[in-house]
């Protein structure tokens, strides 16, 4: 099956009360995790590639693995384009192959992310690609930024972006935030349901993206600690908070530092109980081990799209 656009995912995910994940993809037992996990659990899925991931990886690499795991499992796949930071790199990932791009307009005012966000929109549409857009803006760190608090998505807003961008689905700020440490040491995880129903009142139909929605699992956390690491206290989004947004307008949710620390964690273990290897497939394949299991906990836990490709 070739790549497909998230267009008849997000309404099948809409219609059936459940979300699909986009998982942040840098190298292939990345790659391999969370393609075995979703063909195991017949689940669609959306790979995601940052700006930094092309930067480290190379596009043409990205795109050739998951040409393989296109091959490898039947699944339908979509490749995002993560937080594109202008039109010139979504462009060039729409001319590379990608079947949807996120523009992240969200720091800019009101007026100049519609603006690059339709000019976007206009290109990606007439070449049959799929563009997420943002309103509001989350906490956390992404790539070199790092943003202290967050701007909640003004629900007055969402109809005139989405009216005047043309865009297919919208990433709304309600409380998720980018990295391990999403709360403050003490604090409650919260979320704005409130803003996520007004949202979605004023959208009927429309797919919203939750970004920064990794759970930060504590066992993962205490093991990269338990063998050497200084992780300070870290604190995700509660998954049952999350499974409940997954049921609602919520078509898209953003994981990637949950397969980070699931990735780091092993690695960790395994040296620490084999210091004198030094072959990277023996560290590497409990790593990509780890990613699967990782993918699978969320399908089940989270999105509820197994059994849904
Ligand atoms: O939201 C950002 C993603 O976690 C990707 O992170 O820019 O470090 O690749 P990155
Ligand atoms: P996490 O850092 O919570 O995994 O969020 C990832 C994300 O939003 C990628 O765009
Ligand atoms: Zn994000």
């Amino acid at each position: 099956m070739p790549l497909v656009t998230s267009r008849d995912m997000f309404e099948k995910a809409y219609a059936g009360g459940y979300a699909i994940g986009a998982f942040n993809v840098n190298n292939m037992e990345i790659i391999q995790g969370i393609t075995e996990a979703a063909k195991e659990e017949n689940a669609p899925l959306i790979l995601q590639v940052s700006a930094g991931a092309r930067k480290y990886a190379k596009h043409v690499y990205l795109m050739k693995l998951i040409d393989a795991a296109l091959e490898d499992t039947g699944l339908p796949i979509v490749v995002h384009l993560d937080h594109g930071p202008d039109f010139e790199t979504c462009k060039s990932c729409i001319d590379g192959g990608f079947t949807s791009v996120m523009i992240d307009g969200s720091s800019k005012s009101f007026e100049d992310n519609i603006a690059l966000t339709k000019q976007v929109v206009e290109y990606a549409h007439a070449n049959g690609v799929t563009v997420e857009g943002e309103l509001g803006r989350l906490a956390g760190v992404e790539d070199d930024v790092n943003v202290e608090d967050h701007s909640y998505t003004e629900p007055d807003q969402v109809q005139e972006f989405v009216e005047r961008t043309g865009v297919d689905s919208l990433a709304i700020a309600i409380g998720t935030s980018h990295g391990a440490y999403k709360f403050k040491p003490g604090h409650k995880p919260q979320l704005r349901f409130d803003i996520l129903e007004e949202v979605s009142k004023r959208l009927p139909g429309f797919p919203i993206v939750l970004h920064g929605a990794s759970s930060v699992i504590p066992a993962f956390v205490q093991k990269i600690n338990a063998y050497g690491g200084a992780m300070p206290d870290a604190i995700g989004i509660p998954e049952d908070m999350l499974r409940q947004a997954a049921k609602s307008a919520v078509c898209k949710i953003n994981i990637d530092s949950d397969l980070r620390l699931a990735m780091t964690a092993t690695i960790r273990e395994y040296f620490a109980e084999h210091p004198a290897d030094f072959d990277p497939r023996q560290y590497l394949g409990p790593a990509r081990d780890a990613i699967k299991d990782m993918v699978k906990r969320k399908i089940t836990n989270v999105l509820g799209c197994a059994g849904k490709a």
